[in-house]
């Protein structure tokens, strides 16, 4: 039967013991990591989440009471000990913060009892991530999870700390509300009072955040949770937190330099490291010229080269027809991969259609100065030569070329670079590569909607030499909207805001939004800024990405206490579930049977 506490006080954590404790009777509470008896002698490591502590057991310090209780503890039994601190008799445990030391206890309570785990509460866990997450409770007992949450709330601490003195006030804002437009599947929850109608859960506090600027609040933070039914990936999911900020009176600069002095000041006292600052800025422009990707991770090189001018005119159809048609012939120089066996290259050519290329043409120069390639024999030994030159091709190089629409181009070559420098481990994880990329396009095309969408949302001010094409050529328009990136990942976004009626209204025109349409959605936002609104900007982080980066964990869910898998399901609560017929009926809502395959004709 489980003991209580009553007349019991924990003086210590197991690990804030140390040799400056010993001769002091401490009491210690915590769960078996382990207990092994080794005839009269029982020896029990203690763990909590400040660490591990052995505490010792003999009937001559105990009695035979406590000894007999010792003698029935398992792995995951909490536990209460009362002891001396000694310096340890036998050798000292490296391993352990407290391994000069040991518990000699004199009484024990068993507090719980516990049944045998379904896998081992450990650090670099073997255990399948399913099982881990099924039993999410336990798995959090394990130190390196416990380490990142640890960290993290750290780090949720500093920043508070940092906008507070800097003058951001800490404001909340809804979680039911009317869709807020970030670009993904809003969260809807049906209403009770008013059936058919439903509330949007929030993809960010975007629209909330510019009222407070109107208001007045001038500066202001929120450590806020967003909601999101997209497609989840290591870095994404379906409800995540953003470190949300927004300032009054303020231009990109001013929210680049508060944000970098934040992301500086988390990075020294979360892992002590050093950012220099100010973090290099590069424009959109250049970062997809030279990256194909508005998130280059710039701990390598392996940069794109255009080579569309060599090729022009040149006998191979694959590249003269992707310039006919608009398009741009690429190319990344892969160092020293020119023996790279064909069957590896295959694999290559199979990654880079799943990004949308029709092929990937190869050529490697030989040590011997021969070429071997998918294309050769479609050239004359001068263009060779040339497109060679033109990529900086040594003997030993593999070359590989995308030709197609640019934007098919850029997305094959940049997920390719990254791909290759990972499977040839050119990246030095020791480093953080902290890198703004500016001037992003206004709009981009959706093929799917036919029409301009926001590329970050419409709300973002043009930048001010581009405002005259914002009818007459909107695919021209750079946007004040800036990222952080850091090593290849998307921390944060943000921009400078519309805060003229007439700007807001091109805008939306340009979007395709009626002005019926775009008063029904943001009415209260565009009202709002008639009775007078101060310049402002803004940005968000990704919380959960920079812990991840900066624990370097493989993927956010182990820096969320509570994750959600692939499917956006829990598989610990198993939600999302079915609910009772009477929450429908009071929802107003019924449930349309899904036809199952069996059932289809
Ligand atoms: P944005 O949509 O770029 O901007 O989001 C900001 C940051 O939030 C993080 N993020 C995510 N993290 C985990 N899972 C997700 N599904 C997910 N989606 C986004 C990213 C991203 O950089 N309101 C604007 C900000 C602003 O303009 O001020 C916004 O939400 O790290
Ligand atoms: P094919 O003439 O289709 O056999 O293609 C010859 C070579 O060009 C093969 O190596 C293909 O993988 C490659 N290729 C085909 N389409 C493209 C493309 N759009 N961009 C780059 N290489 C391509």
């Amino acid at each position: 039967m489980a003991e209580s506490m009553k007349g019991l006080k924990r003086t210590h954590r197991c690990a804030e013991l140390s040799a400056a404790n010993i001769g002091e009777t401490v009491t210690v509470m915590g769960w078996v990591n382990k207990s092994r008896n080794k005839g009269g002698i029982i020896f029990t490591d203690l763990r909590d989440r400040s660490g591990i502590l052995q505490v010792i057991f003999e009937e001559s310090d105990c009695g035979a009471e406590n000894f007999e209780k010792a003698e029935k503890l398992r792995s995951e039994f909490v536990i209460a000990a009362v002891g001396r601190v000694e310096r340890r008799a036998g050798a000292v445990n490296e391993n352990l913060a407290t391994g000069e030391i040991e518990v000699r206890a004199t009484s024990v309570r068993i507090l719980a009892e516990s049944e045998t785990p379904p896998f081992p509460i450990e650090a670099d866990s073997k255990t399948k991530e399913e099982l881990r997450l099924k039993y999410r409770y336990l798995d959090l007992r394990r130190p390196d999870i416990q380490k990142n949450l640890i960290l993290r709330s750290k780090i949720s601490t500093t920043i508070r700390a940092f906008l507070s003195e800097e003058g951001f006030l800490e404001i909340e804002t809804p979680i039911l509300n009317k869709s807020t437009p970030e670009g993904a599947r809003d969260y809807l929850v049906p209403s009770r009072v008013h059936p058919g109608s439903f509330y949007a859960l929030p993809q960010s506090p975007q629209i909330f955040k510019q009222l407070l600027m109107c208001s007045g609040y001038d500066r202001y933070f929120q450590i806020a949770r967003c909601f999101r039914d997209e497609d989840l990936r290591a870095d994404r999911q379906p409800e995540f937190t953003q470190v949300d900020l927004e300032m009054s009176f303020v231009d990109v600069d001013d929210v680049i330099d508060a944000t970098e002095r934040m992301v500086a000041k988390v990075c020294k006292e979360a892992i002590g490291l050093e950012v220099q600052l100010p973090i290099m800025r590069m424009t959109w422009d250049e970062a997809m010229n030279r990256y194909g990707s508005d998130k280059p991770d710039t701990r390598f090189g392996m940069e794109l080269q255009d080579v569309s001018e060599v090729v022009k005119g040149c006998g191979f159809g694959v590249f003269t027809g992707a310039l006919e048609a608009g398009g741009s012939v690429r190319g990344i120089n892969v160092k020293g991969q020119a023996e790279m066996p064909r069957k590896k290259i295959d694999a290559l050519v199979e990654f880079a259609k799943g990004y949308g290329a029709k092929g990937l043409a190869y050529l490697s120069v030989m040590p011997d100065g021969t070429y071997k390639s998918s294309f050769a024999k479609f050239m004359t030994e001068e263009e060779l030569k040339k497109l060679v030159e033109a990529m900086k091709g040594e003997a030993g190089d593999l070359l590989l070329f995308a030709a197609d629409r640019l934007k098919i181009v850029w997305s094959v070559l940049g997920a390719l670079r990254c791909e290759l420098a990972k499977q040839l481990d050119m990246i030095d994880n020791n480093k953080f590569n902290f890198l703004w990329v500016t001037e992003f396009p206004q709009f981009e095309w959706s093929d799917e909607e036919e029409r301009f969408v926001a590329m970050h949302h419409p709300f973002t001010m043009p930048m001010e030499e581009d405002l005259d094409r914002l009818e007459s050529d909107p695919g021209s328009v750079r946007a004040k909207a800036y990222d952080i990136v850091l090593n290849g990942v998307e921390l944060g976004g943000g921009s400078v805001r519309i805060f003229q009626s007439d700007i807001q209204e091109k805008m939306f025109r340009a979007l395709g939004f009626t002005n019926e349409k775009a008063h029904e959605q943001f009415g209260f936002l565009l009202d709002a800024f008639k009775y007078g609104v101060p310049p402002h900007a803004g940005l968000a982080i990704g919380l959960d990405r920079f812990v991840m980066l900066l624990v370097k964990a493989e993927s956010i869910r182990e820096v969320i206490a509570f994750p959600k898998v692939k499917d956006a399901s829990c598989l610990m609560s198993e939600c999302p579930g079915p609910v009772d017929e009477k929450q429908l009926v009071e929802l107003g809502l019924s449930i349309e049977k899904q036809e199952t395959e069996e059932e289809q004709p």
